[in-house]
């Protein structure tokens, strides 16, 4: 019998062995009914039947193929709901085919040419399903877990704002004696910290979750923007020395909070990895269709072959400067270059002994049309 017409034949026979693999594999945890399983199982085994009947000159081929892919999707999706882990789901793959050729050969008395040529159809056409399947899974998987970090990160922040209130509350306070207020001082700039890191997180997964970030668009004053990211950086670093300079009309329409967040990270990035008795200086000028922002400072420079890689996310490099201890996330950098994208514009790095610069073109309006 031709193992096309062995599938569908026994369909209910092979379901069984299958459920009875299934039934190895501790399901009490699973989400889905067993009879959710069984159906993506049979929707599949019956795909694999019309790809071997297909046959590799049929007219249907491609469509069959399509069919599988398609089925080990649903099939990927129901597993990874249920609670398998990916082993699991391939171990199920390895199990029916072995079940289902062992059951074949058994019927099979003499391997002929259609014998032959069924055997690697259908290692072909599992193989296919196998593989679709674990790549809808890792998919998935991966889709669960950034928006599990999204949601943390997300819901941090109104505990972490509560944090920072009370820190200013306490400092507003005047009869706090100075050992407290120092505490509370410290407790708002930690604060501060982790909510920066805490937004490059949220701002992360969102990305990767495949949405562009959001900009609202407002005239803005790069001059302004540029003044509160170095307040931002002065409070939590008083013992540091900054300069800024401007020059020429530096209006534009652009999102002046991510701008803010974008020159924070650039200058908390100065501080923490820089030279620590060197000034951090903040160049910004008009250029000719747009404006150029500078972040510059001295220190070791940052390796030729990471010059690209510091952009990517998750990606530190050598430890310098006041940076004892790993602290980042390795974001801040990835962040910036998202935002400055997003506004039209670029985000480069040039560095060597006598400095490191962070250069941030916009244009004026990102969006004329
Ligand atoms: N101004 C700089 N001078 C020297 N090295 C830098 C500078 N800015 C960034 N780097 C290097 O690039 C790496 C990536 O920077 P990025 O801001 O993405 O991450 P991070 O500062 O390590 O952590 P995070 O910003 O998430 O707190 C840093 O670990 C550092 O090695
Ligand atoms: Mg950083």
């Amino acid at each position: 019998m031709r193992l096309a017409d062995f599938i569908d034949a026994n369909l209910d026979l092979l379901l069984s062995d299958w459920r009875n693999f299934a039934r190895q594999l501790d399901l009490r945890r699973s989400a889905v009914s067993e009879h959710a399983l069984q159906t993506s199982a049979r929707s599949l085994l019956r795909q694999l039947a019309a790809e071997l009947r297909a046959g590799p000159q049929g007219t249907d081929n491609g469509e069959a193929a399509h069919g599988v892919t398609r089925q080990a999707h649903v099939h990927a999706r129901n597993r990874l709901r249920a609670g398998f882990t990916l082993t699991e789901m391939v171990a199920e793959f390895c199990a029916l085919r072995a079940n289902i050729l062992e059951r074949w050969g058994r019927e099979t008395d003499e391997m002929g040419t259609d014998a032959r040529e069924d055997l690697v159809r259908f290692n072909q056409a599992l193989d296919l399903a196998l593989k679709e399947s674990i790549s809808r899974y890792s998919a998935g998987l991966e889709r669960a877990r950034d928006l599990f970090v999204g949601i943390l990160a997300h819901d941090l922040r109104t505990p972490l704002g509560a944090i920072a209130m009370s820190a200013q509350a306490l400092m507003l306070t005047d009869e706090l004696p100075d050992r407290c207020r120092e505490a509370a001082t410290r407790i708002g700039h930690s604060g501060s910290r982790m909510q920066r890191m805490i937004d490059d997180l949220l701002d992360f997964t969102r990305t990767r979750l495949g949405s562009p970030l959001p900009l609202a668009l407002s005239n803005s004053d790069l001059k302004d923007v540029c003044a509160r990211a170095l307040d931002e950086i002065r409070a939590v670093h008083p013992e540091r020395d900054f300069l800024l300079e401007c020059q020429g009309r530096l209006a534009g329409r652009w999102d002046a909070n991510r701008l803010a967040q974008l020159l924070a990270n650039l200058l908390a990035n100065a501080v923490q990895h820089g030279d620590t008795d060197r000034p951090v200086a903040l160049r910004v000028r008009r250029a000719e269709d747009g404006v150029i922002a500078e972040v510059h400072n001295q220190g070791t420079p940052i390796p030729p072959h990471m010059r690209h890689q510091i952009f990517d996310p998750l990606m530190r490099g050598p430890r310098h400067g006041i940076e004892r201890r790993r602290t980042g996330l390795g974001l801040g950098l990835y962040i910036a270059r998202q935002i400055a994208v997003a506004h039209q514009g670029t985000l480069t790095v040039a560095s060597s002994e006598s400095g490191t610069t962070f250069t941030l073109w916009l244009p004026d309006d990102p969006s004329p049309d």
